[in-house]
């Protein structure tokens, strides 16, 4: 059941953290709190959606500190990643924008998609299983309210037996007018995703899963074989805001820049051979026709020049870029030569957890062909801050709901694409990209 008022569970009343109930729970049929159309409060606020970004606090970690999976798994952490180092690979799942807006029709794709993830966690292959979600945020729409917690993120995962871990999106962070303090949604968020000790949140309902122990709403993520380091791209609809810009954006703080910085320095001056990721909610790549407005949410152009500086000046790049935002999956090859040859970065924005899915071009305003696979669009990186030599858009998908499983060894980095409807869990898979770690190239392509 929802909360009703907020609780406090005496803690620690299980072995936290606590991820899964112990009965398989039949599907949600419904909000347990309804949900008011938002539309009057879209309309008061159209103009905020454009200006309105928030400040966040440091991460409780130093920039070059890294959060371990272990450390989200709680005493069984150790175990766990022997057992994944065993295995020579880690498997993990990455959703964007989950969120549901109401209990009907809208939310038994966001359901489908939970399930789906969830009966992935159930395979007979343990080396095959994921070891947790990457939560790429938009998890509670249409403002992060408290109250639909339960109805947006608690129930549909009630029975995905691993850590979700995740970075906010606009919609975990953006402030109505008048919202009390102690409700603002980032708060909030940070209560479910970044707590110091893994207690059942207050806003859980008679659920059991704890809150994540995330170290603030900007972390690294280390496990065996790999890291992802995820940044906050704040409040606006559009574009992803990581820094004050110099001055443009005087709520937040240059935080992430210094962590990113660190981070990659970290990774390059220990000569770490992981798969390094990058992991923002805003896309710094989202599909556009040449001159054109895009359909849904476009590039997020300064966010991208900031981090291909830092990238510039460490002299790395990562692995790949994940994103999601807008509600589709576009997967893009940005070829970048860092001084070493050229590499073939992944770019891939995947939206479609569960909210709407937004179709790429929209011939009803004004848009025209749907881009072939595989079609040159470097006009969206007109002005790179990299050595970029092109940018291809290799694949999308803007009819499907979906999500990412993320496959990487000692040698390579694969990420598939799955969506979730008919074919079921073993045919799902529609798209997948793999790269060696090592050349930086892409050896598997769709
Ligand atoms: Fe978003």
């Amino acid at each position: 059941m929802a909360p009703s008022s907020p609780r406090k569970m005496p803690n620690p009343v299980f072995h936290e953290p606590i991820f899964n109930e112990s009965n398989v729970l039949p599907d949600p049929t419904g909000f347990a709190v309804p949900h008011k159309s938002d539309s009057k409060t879209y309309d008061a606020v159209e103009k905020l959606l454009k200006t309105q970004v928030v400040g966040f606090p440091a991460s409780r970690l130093d920039p070059d500190g890294l959060y371990p999976l272990a450390e989200a798994y709680g005493e069984r952490g150790a175990d766990v990643e022997e057992e994944i180092r065993k295995a020579g690979r880690i498997v993990f799942h990455v959703i964007g924008d989950s969120g549901a807006v109401s209990g009907g029709k809208v939310y038994e794709h966001e359901v489908a998609v939970a399930d789906q993830l969830t009966a992935d966690c159930r395979g007979n292959d343990a080396a095959n299983r994921p070891s947790f979600l990457y939560h790429l945020g938009d998890v509670v729409y249409n403002f992060g309210e408290a109250k639909y917690y339960y109805d947006q993120f608690y129930e549909p995962f009630r029975n995905y037996p691993a850590p979700i871990i995740a970075i906010p999106g606009n919609h975990d962070s953006f402030v109505i007018p008048g919202t009390p303090e102690q409700e603002r949604p980032l708060d909030v968020f940070m209560r479910n995703f970044c707590v110091e000790t893994p207690e059942v949140s207050v806003d859980a309902g008679s659920l059991h899963r704890t809150a994540t122990t995330a170290p603030g709403v900007y972390f690294a993520l280390d496990m065996p074989f790999a890291r992802v380091i995820g940044l906050f791209s704040n409040a606006l609809e559009d574009p992803g805001v990581i820094s004050s810009e110099g001055g443009r954006w005087e709520a937040v703080p240059d935080l992430q820049l210094a962590f990113l910085e660190a981070q990659l320095t970290k990774v390059r001056d220990e000569k770490y051979n992981g798969a390094v990721l990058l992991a923002v909610h805003h896309p710094p790549f989202s599909y556009s026709q040449l001159g054109e407005a895009p359909a849904t949410h476009g590039s997020s152009i300064a966010m991208l020049a900031q981090i291909d500086e830092i990238c510039a000046r460490v002299g790395l790049y990562p692995h790949a870029v994940l994103s999601g935002h807008a509600h589709n999956y576009q997967r893009y090859t940005r070829v970048i030569d860092m001084g070493e040859g050229e590499h073939q970065v992944p770019f891939i924005v995947c939206g479609d957890g569960g909210h709407h899915v937004n179709q790429l071009v929209w011939s009803h305003k004004g848009s025209r062909d749907e881009p072939g696979f595989g079609t040159d669009v470097s006009y969206l990186d007109a002005d790179p801050k990299v050595n970029a030599k092109g940018l291809r858009l290799e694949k999308y998908n803007d009819r499907d709901y979906g999500y990412l499983r993320v496959d990487v060894t000692p040698d390579h980095l694969a990420i598939g694409y799955h969506t979730v409807g008919a074919l079921g869990l073993a045919q799902s898979r529609t798209d997948k990209v793999t790269i060696s770690l090592s050349t930086r190239r892409i050896i598997g392509n769709g």
